[in-house]
């Protein structure tokens, strides 16, 4: 039998293409320093490859834009919302559907109802916004991520997984009857991208059950760490990514979900639920501050591509690609002599640019330095993960608290990029691993009270070295 060299293969081809521009080496030199060297504040059309995110960045298919165009925008019950409810209904088995512009509306609107002041979240990982959202329902985010995890080089297949052993500690504990809600993120974004096994959220759901606390996913990406569930944990083998992702809904009380990522779309998001009671009152939230339960502040078209990319996204063909070559763009960073976390995820490569750029204590934030030469060398943007977002700083702006890991996030938008466009990357990678003293180091200038990395302003710590 010959070799099934399908697999090497994206299963499309593109139809529509949009130009990417390509700024000369003192456009781009020019624009970050007008940024304040931060490139939140580029604009995208200074940008050749924009790994920033990969929500909302995706390219859709022919089928959800022909879904598109019979998109009904009927104010309330509209033909679209039946359809997108039936797809999520379909896949994940909640009753109660209730449809959000995006996944932080649904956190909001999810906390607000369940938590009350005081009470504790417990996460393998709270995303950015779900940690924002906790806080401001007045309740306290606790992440207790596995051990492995904070082994960046270790290639522990479920390093997405939450620590069991401290989660019944904090429940059996003193402060167990405080906890009103654990939320497993998958995969777990704000740690490497790594997935989270079925055998772990089975035992969340024992854990949550016995002592009566309420268990949902943050399921941003529930396809592929479908996936990736499918590659690693051997109970598993044989089943489809959409069986998987089921069968991981089905673990949960519900969910919150931003459809910019897995829902193939550039905007979306669903809270499903079981209880009635919990239902009635996040439906009259939505209804308050989204939009009417059949739209919760989408058009009809959108819920119509969204219905349809929930389909594509669970193809594996689809995600065996899509992990493919990632997995492609991490063996090339590797050879170039530039350590990832490890093993690779799907949806975005963590470069560890404090192993690079060992000349940079974390006070000059070498994350954020290695994504600011990426930009200055090749007009690709990223974000940093480490001290410049996680860390704690005075109010002259300096670092106190380092955060544990100085790292880049390479985000990869779905089907928008070729191996081409990431051999791109991982080249002018390259050529900055080969002299690395050369990226300099930066200080922050000013900052915001809240969720600094958006809108930070920097200067390189010295004028000479990489950015003239
Ligand atoms: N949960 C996770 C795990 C996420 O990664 C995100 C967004 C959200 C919730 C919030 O969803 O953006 O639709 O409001 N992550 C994006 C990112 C922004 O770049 O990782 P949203």
């Amino acid at each position: 039998m010959p070799r099934d060299l399908s697999e090497m293969l994206p299963p499309y081809r593109i139809k529509v293409v949009e130009p990417i521009p390509f700024p000369t080496p003192e456009q781009r030199r020019r624009a970050l320093a007008e940024a304040g060297y931060n490139p939140f504040n580029l604009r995208a059309d200074q940008i050749t490859v924009d790994l920033l995110s990969d929500s909302g960045t995706g390219a859709t298919s022919a089928a959800q834009e022909a879904a598109a165009a019979l998109g009904d925008e009927s104010y309330a019950g509209a033909r679209s919302w039946f359809r997108f409810r039936d797809e999520v209904r379909d896949l994940t088995g909640y009753r109660h559907i209730l449809p959000v512009h995006q996944g932080r509306a649904g956190e909001r609107i999810l906390f607000t109802s369940l938590l009350t002041p005081g009470q504790i979240c417990i996460s393998n990982t709270h995303f950015d916004t779900t940690h924002a959202n906790v806080t401001l329902a007045g309740a306290q985010p606790r992440d207790l991520p596995c051990r492995e995890a904070a082994d960046l080089d270790s290639t522990a297949p479920f390093k997405g997984n939450i620590d069991l052993d401290a989660l019944e500690r904090v429940l059996a504990g003193p402060e167990g009857h405080r906890v009103g809600l654990v939320l497993i993120t998958i995969t777990n974004n704000g740690l490497g991208a790594q997935p989270v096994s079925m055998a772990n959220l089975e035992a969340v759901r024992e854990l949550c059950r016995r002592h009566r606390v309420p268990f949902f996913l943050d399921a941003a990406r529930f396809a592929e760490n479908a996936w990736l569930v499918s590659q690693r944990e051997p109970a598993y083998r044989g089943w489809t990514p959409r069986q998987i992702a089921a069968r991981a809904f089905q673990l949960a009380d519900g969910c919150v979900v931003s459809l910019k990522k897995d829902g193939l779309s550039a905007i979306g998001g669903f809270i499903g639920l079981r209880d009635d009671g919990l239902h009635a009152v996040c439906e009259a939230n939505l209804i308050a501050t989204e939009g009417f339960s059949t739209y919760g502040g989408l058009a009809g078209h959108d819920l119509e591509r969204l219905a349809q990319g929930l389909r594509e996204v669970v193809d594996p063909a689809y995600l065996r690609a899509r992990a493919a070559s990632t997995a492609r763009l991490a063996q090339l960073v590797n050879d170039a002599g530039v350590d990832t976390v490890q093993p690779p995820g799907i949806h975005a490569l963590y470069l560890n640019a404090g192993r690079l750029l060992p000349h940079l204590s974390p006070h000059e934030f070498p994350g954020h330095a290695l994504g600011c030469q990426l930009y200055l060398d090749g007009g690709i943007r990223c974000a940093e993960v480490g001290s410049l977002y996680l860390g704690r700083t005075d109010d002259q702006h300096r670092l106190v608290t380092p955060a544990p890991f100085e790292l880049v996030r390479l985000a990869i938008p779905r089907r928008v990029y070729t191996d081409a466009h990431l051999g791109y990357v991982a080249a002018v990678l390259a050529d900055i691993a080969k002299n690395p003293e050369r990226v300099q180091g930066y200080r922050i200038v000013s900052a915001p009270p809240l969720l600094r990395p958006f809108k930070v302003r920097l200067e390189p710590t010295t004028t000479a070295g990489a950015a003239g």
